[in-house]
This record gives structure tokens, C-alpha cells and sequence, in this order.
């Protein structure tokens, strides 16, 4: 998607704040969310962007459905974010300690000594269940993305995975607005059926990033990224979900070069290894179904990244970047093989479709310019991979084996 410019950025902000005011959204309402830094079993971080007039200044947490369980008050530490024009109080709390799989419900106290109304967050559970989640990335504030959000929340996900180009405000201070529609839209519609609010893990793409100079900090290269998202302070992280996999966010050289993630990437799949299932996700694709296939940054992360995927089998990768729906053949050392990885992607979760290209590189198994998002299920023995589009229709589905043979049991 092109940048904005300052008419059209003008006109959609009027329009879109006509269109949030008349579907009953409040444009400068506080932003409540969730993201992780840490086990999503046991812990959980909330986060709020609110307008300086009334923020919250108090947690007030119990666990849900349990009579004797007492509430525990949490005082918060707003901070300015006084990039943006008017500038905003954020909060971000991590809640640690937490019973896995588990509902709790949360309600604030606000600066001006208000109660707001309930809300709940449920931890990951690991008590072999299966675990179900989305992944997408490219999403945007267009009227897809809502149309996309609400097919998602129906299969009842327990997080999404974004990777990257969340909300195409390139970074810019000027472009808050933006981020203000894709969080009216996330925090109305991501709402699973518990009423838990659905945690966001977020990557990073180009359109988080600014143009300043390399030599600035990644807080003011990419301010809205490392403010709004709280993952570790870091572009590249890992989640484990336990019993079943692995999950390995990386940054395609948008504000951590390839390179620099390599020794980290080894280190991380090698602590990983014994997990059913490592899934990676990123932003530009290792196999790209519209750009060409030897562009910079897809030619370097085969070049560094793709020796590790294929040593240590990794299950699967979703990329994004070139807003289409494609799915690889399973692939190693850049050939079809039974024992390689496969590629989802690539990043269409509310964007405009592009044209498919490529075709003819024989990576490809199946690809189309269509809307989509990707649902996962796994369990020990299965990973089922469901392409979804903005009507709901599941067009493609894919199960991938776990990594490992399970292991024997003899009788001694
Ligand atoms: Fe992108």
C-alpha cells in the first residue's frame, strides 16, 4: 500500500471517523488490549491508549467463576505518549503468577475516580487441549480488515498472530489517527466467546517503520510499534505453547538486520527442539508469490535464516509482505521434500489483493489474489492450517505432521 498523503490522509480520516462514529465506535475512547512478554500461561499484559482527559490509574483483578477468590488492586503508571497531537496516556501492566487456563476478569479505576465496566482475559491453557489461533498479517484500517476481524473471531481464537504492516501508519506521529480506527476495530470485534479479549502478538513489517536515520533508536524508528506492543522492548522474540509448539517472531531487516538474528535463531530453535511443532513467522516472504523471488531481503533470509529452518524442521512459517494467499509445496533446501517446511502466507488480512506472480518458480502448490487470514489448530499429533476469507469460506486446508516421531513406550 502506497504511503498517504496529506489531502487523502485528510479526506479517509473524515470519512473514517464519520464511518466509526455511525457503526457506534467512539473515536477518542480508551484503547484496551492485550499482548504477552512473557509465558502466556501464566502471565498476561494489559495495555491501554486513552486521551490525557480520563485514563486508568488502577487494576482491580480476580479470577473469574470463583466465589473466594479476593481482588487484587493494581496501581498503574501512565506515561505520556507525547509524540502524537493531542498526546495520549498509555498503560502497560504485566499481571505474572498467573493460573494457566484460566478466566479472570479485570474492571479499572480511572483518574477521575470512575469504575469502568468488566472485562476478562483467559491464559493459555497446558493441560494438552488442543490451541487454536489465527495468523495474518497486512491488515490496514480498510473495510476488509473489520470484515476479516469478525470471520476470525468466530473460530473462538485463543491469541492472533500479526506479522507485520498492522496498521500502515509508517511510523509517522501524524498517522495516530490510523492507529486509533485499527484499534476501535480490534477492541470491538476481538472479543472471543467467553467474552475474554483475544491477545494480539505482533510482528513487525515496513509499514510499522519511519525514515529515520538507522543510528536512531528503535523506539523512534518505530514508535507506535515498540509503545503500543509491548514484546520484550524487541522486533524478534519467542513464545513456547505448551505442550505443543514453538512460536518464532522474527524481524526481515526492518528495524534488526537478517543477519543479526541468526546466532539468536539457532539458539532459540535448538532450546525448542523437542517441541511437537516450531512455527516462524516474519514479514517478508522467503518465497514470494508477487515480488520477484530474488529481492534483497527474501535473498538473504535464504541465504541465513533457511539452513536453520530446514535443520531443525521447522513445522511451518507464515509470511506476509506481498498481499496475496499462497500456500509452497513443502520445501527444503529450496526443493520440494517430504521432511521440509511449509510456507503460509502471504500477508492479505484486510489489504488490497495483489496479482500472482511466480507461478513458474514450481514453489508455489497453490496461490490466489484473495482476502484472507489463516486459522490454526494443534494438538499432539496434528497442526491444521485453515484459509479463511472476508465471507467466511474456508478455500484451503492444509495438516502438517509433528516434527517428531512420538516416542516409544516399553515395558520394562
Ligand atoms: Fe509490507
Amino acid at each position: 500500500m502506497r504511503k498517504f498523503n496529506g489531502k487523502s490522509n485528510l479526506l479517509i480520516s473524515l470519512l473514517l471517523i464519520l464511518f466509526t462514529t455511525l457503526s457506534g465506535c467512539v473515536y477518542s475512547s480508551t484503547h484496551i488490549y492485550l499482548t504477552w512478554q512473557n509465558d502466556p500461561h501464566t502471565t498476561i499484559t494489559i495495555n491501554t491508549i486513552s486521551p490525557t482527559r480520563e485514563y486508568p490509574t488502577e487494576i482491580r483483578l480476580k479470577e473469574a467463576d470463583n466465589l473466594n477468590s479476593s481482588e487484587t488492586v493494581i496501581q498503574l503508571s501512565p506515561r505520556d505518549f507525547s509524540i502524537v497531537n493531542p498526546p495520549r496516556k498509555i498503560t502497560t501492566y504485566e499481571i505474572t503468577n498467573l493460573k494457566p487456563g484460566q478466566i479472570y476478569t479485570f474492571k479499572f479505576k480511572t483518574n477521575k475516580n470512575k469504575f469502568t465496566k468488566e472485562y476478562k482475559f483467559k491464559t493459555i491453557p497446558n493441560d494438552g487441549s488442543p490451541l487454536r489461533f489465527v495468523a495474518g498479517g497486512d491488515m490496514g484500517i480498510l473495510p476488509s480488515a473489520p470484515k476479516l476481524l469478525q470471520q476470525a473471531r468466530k473460530f473462538n481464537p485463543l491469541f492472533v498472530v500479526i506479522g507485520g504492516d498492522i496498521a500502515y501508519a509508517n511510523g509517522d506521529p501524524k498517522n495516530d489517527w490510523i492507529w486509533d480506527i485499527w484499534f476501535t476495530n480490534w477492541c470491538k470485534l476481538m472479543v472471543n466467546d467467553d467474552g475474554c479479549l483475544i491477545p494480539i502478538i505482533a510482528g513487525i513489517g515496513n509499514h510499522e517503520v519511519n525514515d529515520k536515520d538507522i543510528s536512531s533508536s528503535p523506539e523512534e524508528r518505530a514508535p507506535f510499534y515498540f509503545n503500543y506492543f509491548p514484546q520484550e522492548r524487541r522486533s524478534y522474540f519467542v513464545r513456547q505453547f505448551n505442550p505443543f509448539f514453538a512460536l518464532i517472531v522474527l524481524d526481515s531487516n526492518h528495524i534488526v538486520p537478517v543477519s543479526e538474528q541468526v546466532e539468536w535463531l539457532k539458539t532459540t530453535l535448538e532450546a525448542n527442539a523437542n517441541y511437537p511443532y516450531i512455527i516462524c513467522t516474519y514479514h517478508v516472504p522467503l518465497y514470494p508469490s508477487h515480488r520477484p523471488f530474488d529481492r534483497t531481503i527474501s535473498l538473504e533470509e535464504r541465504n541465513l535464516w533457511l539452513p536453520l529452518f530446514d535443520s531443525y524442521k521447522v513445522s511451518a512459517c507464515f509470511e506476509n509482505h506481498d498481499h496475496t494467499f499462497k500456500r509452497t509445496k513443502i520445501l527444503k533446501g529450496n526443493q520440494p521434500s517430504s521432511e521440509g517446511t511449509i510456507y503460509l502466507g502471504d500477508g492479505c488480512f484486510g489489504v488490497n489483493p495483489r496479482e500472482i506472480k511466480n507461478l513458474d518458480l514450481g514453489y508455489l502448490e497453490k496461490a490466489e489474489s484473495r482476502r484472507h487470514f489463516w486459522f490454526v489448530e494443534v494438538d499432539a499429533e496434528k497442526l491444521i492450517a485453515k484459509a479463511v476469507d472476508e465471507e467466511g469460506h474456508i478455500f484451503d486446508e492444509v495438516n502438517i505432521l509433528p516434527r517428531l516421531q512420538p516416542k516409544k513406550v516399553t515395558n520394562q
